[in-house]
């Protein structure tokens, strides 16, 4: 009786818009629906310009090939970056532009497919090693965010779905380059916290690392004012990789301001995560950062969240650890537990001290 019933309401009704990509494509409305309504985020909080003149730029192939005063010049840089920014900009690294490029046309074949085969990989739990779908999670949030998702595990190991046909290839290249780029950092980091350079990678046994590629497609929106891509939140890796299409949006709060990023074709944007926080004892703190829509141009950022393994209990370094106050910054759990706890909205706020609730990549 039940599915003879629903048989009859699915034939009555339109088949369920499920992205925002489909809902612009449809609808050619100069308004949007008020479930895509935002609280007004950014007239209460300031704003300033553009910070790509401002975030610390780290020319990786000197970390590389540089004399050791050249390196050590760049460590310096890096614990400048990661203690006052908690992000940097990347370049002379060996991800090459027409590698990114083919990656983000790749995403957008694979976001172009029809709805109903997209559907297919609607994953509903963060452990699905390939989820897409649109905005967060609406159980937790209260309007839905203007943005589509593709997520896939990359490592340890290797999820993608078989459509369009080059995607697997191109996307393992790009994560495997990316997650050189990362190892790099991460030994130069771990020097930098006067740590030996294995240190990060040995903790967070990042031979077994979560590497989850997620890309976002935020379409151009006909009220960007009302609407928000992802509201501010932190990452919960140790670093996260973002390349986008030339398209702005990615905001940084840096000393209790909003900047803009724009990051150049060639530049791979690195911010510093909540494991890295955790592992550093809050030397280095984890960025709070957001995406806004715009209504010319469709935007899309590919970021790769490198996190530890998911079973690894994870806690601040006991070098860093101050022996004289025996109160431990940050609470020892599991990566995956923490993830868990992320993604369905119940990590304690003992985990951080500001308001701002930690969200998902
Ligand atoms: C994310 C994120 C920002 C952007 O995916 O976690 O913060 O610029 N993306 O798309
Ligand atoms: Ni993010």
């Amino acid at each position: 009786m039940a599915s003879v019933m629903s048989m009859k309401a699915s034939t009555v009704h339109p088949p369920k818009i499920t992205t925002v990509k489909a809902l612009v494509e449809s609808s050619g409305s100069s308004s949007i629906p008020s479930f895509y309504n935002f609280t007004p985020y950014f007239r209460d909080e300031p704003i300033a310009g553009d910070a790509e003149d401002s975030v610390p730029i780290i020319d990786i192939s000197l970390l590389v090939s540089g004399t050791p005063e050249e390196q050590s010049q760049i460590i310096h840089q890096l614990s400048k970056a990661c203690s006052d920014w908690g992000c940097f900009m990347v370049i002379n690294h060996d991800v090459t532009e027409s590698l990114t490029k083919a990656m983000i046309a790749s995403f957008q074949e694979f976001f172009d497919l029809p709805e109903e085969e997209k559907r297919e990989y609607q994953g509903n739990h963060v452990m699905d090693p390939i989820r897409c779908g649109t905005g967060f999670n609406p159980s937790v949030d209260k309007a839905n965010y203007w943005r589509d998702f593709l997520k896939c595990f990359a490592h340890p190991e290797f999820h993608t779905p078989n459509k369009p046909a080059a995607f697997s290839e191109i996307a393992r290249e790009f994560s495997k380059k990316t997650r050189e780029v990362v190892i790099i950092l991460l030994k130069a980091i771990s020097k930098s916290l006067g740590l030996e350079e294995s240190y990060v990678e040995k903790a967070a046994n990042f031979e077994l690392g979560l590497q989850l590629l997620a890309a976002n497609y935020y379409p151009a929106c006909p009220e960007p004012e009302k609407a928000i891509g992802i509201p501010a939140h932190y990452d919960h890796g140790l670093l996260t990789t973002l390349v986008n299409n030339g398209v702005s949006g990615l905001q940084v709060k840096y000393k209790e301001k909003w900047y803009n990023v724009n990051i150049p074709a060639n530049v791979l944007f690195v911010q510093v995560a909540d494991h890295l926080e955790i592992l550093s004892n809050g030397k280095y703190k984890s960025i709070a950062h957001r995406a806004l829509v715009n209504n010319k141009a469709t935007r899309m950022s590919i970021a790769i969240a490198h996190g530890p393994a998911l079973d690894t209990v994870m806690r601040p370094a006991p070098e860093l650890v101050d022996n004289e106050s025996d109160q431990p910054a940050y609470v020892e759990m599991t990566y995956g537990k923490f993830l868990e706890l992320q993604q369905t909205g119940r990590l304690s706020s003992k985990f951080r001290s500001d308001t701002e609730q930690s969200k998902a990549v």
